[in-house]
């Protein structure tokens, strides 16, 4: 280690960090590589001291400075154009001070950029000027902060036991809303659950797509079945269909019906896509496509505990074609050890609010095994950080 040319390498940081090179940016896999590394560099490299500071300070200033400017529509602001502060304070009436102090905040997290006595959007901050995302943020926010401070205490009430019921989790404790699940509370506050959507649909961006991951194009081509009205593909609590479309997108050749299933109060929202169907279902009553080539969940079984993740199997099992049809899952495949910081979030997201979980692949199996399903196969992330994909069948 002490043989590393360290000064070569922290100049080449700095400036990857001012201005990413082009083929980086491009490459998904060495993008997450260096990102991951970096980060888990620099936390090898803290003392005692910063960990607090990092943890008790930095990450919420982070945070809510990054709200703030939501609420002042700052990044907006700075959509088009690099801006002065006289300017920035002209168009959000905020105090020069005050938002010069938010600025210098935002610069130091890499928000902003400051350039020329101006200021100018981060390539990485773009999402948050389109109003859609940062409306998102902020409604997204005020539910999870209060449901992560919950947590704690929730936890020390139940003597630490791993959360297992959906209307009984931080959520409930945070709100004191008893006997509603997380997507009952969503049915009745549409801009929350629009929310959620319209970040979900961004989510995963950047991460692995199914046709990254295993020649799906191939399998779609199948028709052996030589039923008349060809369902391809189904894509199960689908939300707006974001990965439908962008499979639609990759092999506009494939032939089929392409339906993106979820609740009405989502799918009414979800755009009209050429090629892609959208439909309504509650995928824990009976499925109406029977025998489609592929059914896909993304992101679904992570939202369940394990009995409810059996039924929504069972309910697909009993209309998959023996032979002819499989089940895609889409899910981060957490192993024993060594766990992405990506992967481990969601899981205490998932357990916050829903007594949910990111399972592991041996869990996986279990659930399969009890819906009468099996794994085929295991097709991993290649980052190590975005989720890999389950391909199941029936247990004959
Ligand atoms: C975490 S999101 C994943 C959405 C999408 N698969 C994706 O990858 O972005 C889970 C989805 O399951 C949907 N959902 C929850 N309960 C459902 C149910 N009973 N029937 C159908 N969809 C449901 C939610 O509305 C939400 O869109």
């Amino acid at each position: 280690m002490s043989s590393l040319p360290l000064e070569e390498l922290i100049s080449q940081l700095e400036t990857i960090a001012r201005d990413p090179p082009d083929s980086l940016v491009a490459s998904d896999t060495l993008r997450s590589r260096l990102r991951i590394a970096s980060r888990n560099a620099s936390r090898s490299l803290e003392k005692p001291a910063e960990v607090i500071q990092r943890v008790l300070l930095a990450q919420p200033v982070e945070s809510i400075a990054i709200r703030i400017a939501v609420d002042l529509q700052l990044f907006a602001a700075l959509a088009d154009d690099k801006k002065s502060l006289d300017e920035l304070a002209q168009t959000t009436k905020a105090d020069r001070i005050l938002l010069g102090r938010l600025l210098r905040t935002l610069s130091a997290f890499g928000a902003v950029v400051e350039a020329d006595s101006c200021y100018v959007l981060s390539a990485s901050y773009k999402l948050l000027a389109d109003p859609k995302f940062a409306n998102a943020l902020a409604s997204c926010g005020d539910f999870l902060g209060p449901a992560y401070q919950a947590l704690p205490s929730y936890l020390a009430s139940t003597k630490y036991q791993n959360p297992s019921d959906p209307n009984n989790t931080a959520v409930q404790a945070a709100f004191n809303t008893k006997d509603k699940d997380l997507f009952a509370i969503f049915a009745e506050n549409p801009t929350l659950a629009q929310g959620f959507s319209t970040l979900m649909s961004t989510w995963g961006d950047g991460n692995s797509l199914i046709q990254d991951l295993l020649p799906i194009n191939r399998i779609l081509e199948d028709r052996s079945d030589g039923f008349d009205t060809h369902v391809a593909w189904v894509d199960v609590g689908g939300g707006y269909g974001q990965k439908t479309i962008a499979l639609k997108h990759a092999f506009p050749e494939l032939q089929g019906h392409f339906i993106v299933q979820d609740l009405p109060h989502i799918i009414s929202n979800a755009p009209e896509t050429q090629g892609v169907e959208n439909m309504s279902h509650d995928f824990f009553t009976e499925q109406p496509i029977k025998g489609a080539k592929a059914y896909y969940l993304r992101q679904v079984l992570h939202d369940f505990p394990k009995e409810p993740c059996v039924r929504i199997l069972k309910e697909l099992r009993k209309v998959m074609k023996s032979g002819y049809s499989k089940i895609f899952i889409h899910e981060q495949i957490v192993p024993e050890y060594g766990a992405s910081v990506w992967a481990v979030t969601q899981d205490f997201n998932m357990m916050t609010l829903l007594a949910a979980a990111e399972r592991t692949g041996e869990q996986f199996a279990e659930i399969l095994d009890d819906a009468g399903l099996k794994i085929v196969r295991i097709y991993p992330a290649p980052d190590g950080e975005s989720e890999g994909i389950i391909e199941a069948d029936i247990m004959e």
